[in-house]
């Protein structure tokens, strides 16, 4: 099995240091820092905008990996894409015409992602999977970090992967929410190729340890 990239989640840092939070991950050994952007109507939480990201850059080499949780995704991905974000991924939920949002981002030279809420089925998308670099399959209901991974959610990552063996397509899969030792291996054996941790990373004692852990290494 190839090694799973690590995305710990700032959501779970302390907001008065995010700049530490990136030197954290990025000594910890890990991939890529995982942004949730909340707009507390989306989701029933408020996090930050594009000028974190922006400020951030500077901070760290390491991709910046943006989950827009908001409605009206299309007004934030050119802001987004101007600070620094590497992926930018909004939810098929919040927008009707996702494959044009797709293709926008990948114009302005970024990767594009979408994501699926845990009621979401994966059909929902198949339209959509030609067009996209990353598919984020929520393991928890957005909004708050903390929360334990639903199990049933990892069929999506499995069924996710076996379209893509079959038809070709190129997304990474990417698994967000709940994810610790204990769910890891369950979501990289049902093909998930990138593991977003927030609680977990930010709590551990031996940040790099526990990155090899959820890796499999
Ligand atoms: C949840 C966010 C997640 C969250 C994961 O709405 O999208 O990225 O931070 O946090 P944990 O790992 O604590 O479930
Ligand atoms: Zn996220």
């Amino acid at each position: 099995m190839k090694e799973s990239i690590i995305a710990p989640s700032i959501l779970a840092s302390d907001f008065s240091n995010f700049a530490g939070a990136a030197a954290e991950i990025e000594k910890a050994g890990a991939d890529w820092v995982h942004i949730d952007v909340m707009d507390g109507q989306f989701v029933p939480n408020l996090t930050f905008g594009p000028k974190l990201a922006a400020d951030l850059r500077p901070k760290t080499l390491l991709p910046f990996d943006v989950h827009l949780m908001v409605k009206n995704p299309e007004n934030l991905i050119e802001p987004f894409a101007r600070s620094g974000a590497d992926y930018i991924t909004f939810h098929s939920e919040a927008a009707v015409h996702s494959q044009r949002l797709l293709v926008l981002i990948r114009e302005l030279g970024k990767k594009a992602g979408i994501s699926i809420v845990p009621s979401t089925p994966v059909c929902a998308i198949g339209e959509l999977l030609p067009f996209a670099d990353l598919v984020l399959v929520m393991t928890v209901n957005p909004g708050f970090g903390g929360q334990e991974l639903i199990p049933q959610c990892l069929q999506k990552v499995q069924t996710l992967a076996e379209l893509r063996e079959k038809k070709g397509f190129s997304y990474l899969i990417s698994v967000d929410g709940g994810i610790q030792e204990k769910t890891a291996p369950l979501a990289r054996s049902a093909g998930a190729d990138v593991l977003v941790a927030g609680t977990a990373f930010f709590a551990a004692a031996d940040k790099e340890a526990l990155v090899k852990r959820l890796r499999g290494r």
